[in-house]
């Protein structure tokens, strides 16, 4: 079975509402039901659960209320960290099936614009890989600093890709790698694949490309940029390029409107 885990467990504190992030309302949804449908519509997909902030559930069964949502089979309580919110989708996965024939795809719920082409490309290489990434690379150089703010490195821009989600792994695999963790007092992480690559050196993590579109809400301004990002949801960018509206705006002639 494939289970995608939408991680909706957080409280957003770096947007700074008074409700979790995952429940602003962008283009006539909120986030967390954009992702949701993304996950949930996907034909590779058999599976969801849904890990909540603690006090909001009732939130996430008043969206899959009425029957729209059939693969939705748990909405539990995230926990305090990422990382434990994970290991509870894990704990939860291993008491309720095999976990030798379980495949389990984690997927922030902030990043509302997934593809189904990741999605796809990440369960296709759990037949060869134990475990998947997705990342795009960086057009920044991205440096490395010491604890005084002074330059400690600058690795090569081509060997860096940005991480994104979803992450996807052989659950008996992310299991095990999370049973080590939890030994470790100085266990820290902000992902999963590093919990993989940390406590299971030997098992490969293959890199799926992923998205610029696919961003992550993180500061205010991102919720306007996904708004804006929604607005070109359907359109292939590269493909844009030949757009007469999208030409005379990088002139700047006219606004681009695409689609009109
Ligand atoms: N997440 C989670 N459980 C947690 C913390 C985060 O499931 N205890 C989820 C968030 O809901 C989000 C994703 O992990 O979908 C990425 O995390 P991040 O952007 O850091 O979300 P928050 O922790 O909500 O944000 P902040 O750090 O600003 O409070």
């Amino acid at each position: 079975r494939n289970v995608a885990v939408l991680l909706a467990g957080g409280v957003g504190s770096r947007v700074g509402l008074d409700i979790p992030k995952q429940l602003i309302k962008v283009a006539g949804k909120t986030l967390l039901e954009h992702t949701l449908l993304a996950l949930h519509d996907h034909a590779d997909v058999d599976e969801v659960v849904v890990m909540m902030t603690p006090g909001h559930t009732d939130a996430v069964r008043d969206i899959t209320r009425g029957g729209g949502y059939p693969k939705v089979t748990a909405i539990l309580e995230g926990g305090e960290t990422r990382n434990d919110t994970t290991q509870r989708a894990i704990d939860h996965l291993i008491a309720s099936g095999d976990a030798a024939q379980t495949r389990i795809l984690l997927h922030d719920a902030v990043r509302p614009l997934v593809t189904p082409r990741i999605i796809g490309e990440c369960f296709t290489a759990l037949e060869r890989y134990p475990a998947v990434d997705v990342a795009i690379p960086s057009a920044d150089t991205i440096i490395e600093v010491a604890a005084d703010d002074t330059i400690r490195s600058i690795p090569p821009r081509a060997s860096l890709r940005r991480g994104q989600t979803p992450q996807a792994f052989r659950l008996d695999v992310l299991a095990r790698a999370y049973e080590i963790a939890a030994g470790d007092p100085d266990f820290t992480a902000t992902d999963d694949c590093s919990v993989v690559l940390k406590y299971l050196p030997d098992e490969p993590i293959i890199v799926v490309h992923g998205d610029d579109r696919n961003m992550k809400v993180t500061e205010p301004i991102d919720v306007f940029i996904a708004d804006k990002l929604f607005q070109l949801t359907g359109i292939d960018l590269p493909r844009a390029k030949d757009d007469a509206g999208y030409r005379a705006a990088l002139e700047g002639k006219t606004m681009v409107v695409f689609g009109g």
